[in-house]
């Protein structure tokens, strides 16, 4: 069977997922890619650190380089946070020749129209079904399944982390701090959970989705935003009372004046889908002028569910599948010329 040369950089909690797929499950990518998926290089920052899976003997390494002058590696997963050195690492991939897989949707909120228009003119991918709602394949969707509807609007779950303290604070009353530290150990939370916990993470994630499903080219920091630091025990005792669930939001609905974005603490009726999401889950809810109201829910953080989703892109990059791909950076590209923000 022929073999596609993979690399992947950053070997944390998502890295060690793909790592553990593709070793322990290569049946799976064979059968859907007719190609073995050949894992050649882990590269690290720390080469003495425990790492959560076996390495095959040479595979780990801190040198960059022998990934870029791998003439067998075509396709790498880059799962480095944040926005650098993540941004000149994927720049340094993608001018050698190798097209990309990420979950990094920082540096796509933040520098994506320009990463994907120099990947077109190199020719070359970037896939990053993970970068959203983690194993929730909700890029596919919205860029494929739902291509012929204008959507109208979609609201969200799109943060783990948040989601997994709010729904504790309202079950068991746990307190806040207690519950950070438990969603970091079950690897939910960025390396910085600020980032979670203000908004920004679901911010930067419907800028992404938005752009996808309205063709906006959204700057996320301008996203209006709240998020779950200030709320108190006390506030989901008076919501409980009243019938409601607070959840952090994530809404994107056309008006009349352009597209009205925000991500804040909201109260859902309890009985009401997003009210009912899980505390280890993402949920998704679209409607589209053809298909009407849509819901997606599963897992949208973690080491597998997010391994899930990058390793379906990886197939699909290795087998040239990246028609999802290009139309997106299409709309990447012209979006700004199609919906302008309304002011909310
Ligand atoms: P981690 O912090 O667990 O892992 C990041 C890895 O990057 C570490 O292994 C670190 O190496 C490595 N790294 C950092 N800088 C360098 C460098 N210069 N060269 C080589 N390696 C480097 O992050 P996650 O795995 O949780 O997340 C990875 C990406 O996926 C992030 O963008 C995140 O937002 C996104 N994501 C995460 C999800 C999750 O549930 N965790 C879900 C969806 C997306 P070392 O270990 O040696 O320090
Ligand atoms: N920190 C993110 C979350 C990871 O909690 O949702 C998934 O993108």
């Amino acid at each position: 069977m022929e073999k596609t040369g993979v690399a992947i950089v950053g070997m944390g909690t998502v890295g060690a997922g793909v790592a553990r797929l593709l070793l322990d499950h290569g049946d799976r990518t064979a059968r859907h890619a007719g190609r073995t998926l050949w894992l050649t290089h882990a590269v690290v920052r720390d080469l003495e650190k425990a790492r959560d899976v076996e390495l095959p003997e040479g595979v780990l390494t801190d040198d960059l380089q022998r990934v870029i002058d791998d003439p067998e590696v075509s396709v790498v997963v880059q799962l480095i946070g944040g926005i650098e050195p993540a941004k000149s690492i994927m720049l340094q991939l993608l001018e050698s020749g190798k097209d990309v897989v990420t979950a990094n949707k920082a540096l796509l909120a933040q520098h994506g129209p320009e990463l994907f228009d120099r990947a077109r003119e190199l020719g070359r991918s970037i896939a990053f079904e993970a970068s959203v709602a983690g194993g929730i394949p909700i890029i596919a969707n919205i860029s494929q399944c739902l291509s012929a509807n204008q959507i109208e609007s979609l609201q969200g779950i799109l943060n783990g982390t948040c989601n997994f303290i709010v729904s504790k604070m309202d079950a068991e009353g746990a307190d806040y701090s207690v519950t950070v530290a438990e969603a970091q150990q079950l690897g939910y939370a960025e390396a910085d959970p600020t980032m979670d916990v203000d908004g920004t993470d679901a911010a930067q994630k419907l800028a992404i989705l938005a752009h996808l499903a309205f063709g906006a080219r959204v700057d996320w920091s301008q996203i209006p935003r709240r998020g779950i630091d200030g709320l108190q025990a006390v506030d989901f005792k008076y919501a409980k009372h009243l019938g409601y669930r607070i959840k952090l939001i994530a809404l994107a609905r056309l008006t009349e004046s352009g597209l009205a974005l925000d991500v804040s603490p909201m109260l859902v009726k309890i009985g009401q889908p997003l009210a009912e999401v899980r505390a280890n889950y993402n949920a998704v809810g679209v409607v589209g002028d053809a298909v009407g109201p849509v819901f997606f829910q599963g897992q949208g953080a973690g080491q597998m569910p997010t391994a899930s989703a990058v390793v379906a892109d990886l197939i699909d990059t290795a087998v040239g599948r990246t028609s999802i791909t290009f139309e997106t950076l299409e709309l990447w590209a012209k979006g700004h010329e199609r919906v302008g923000l309304a002011d909310v």
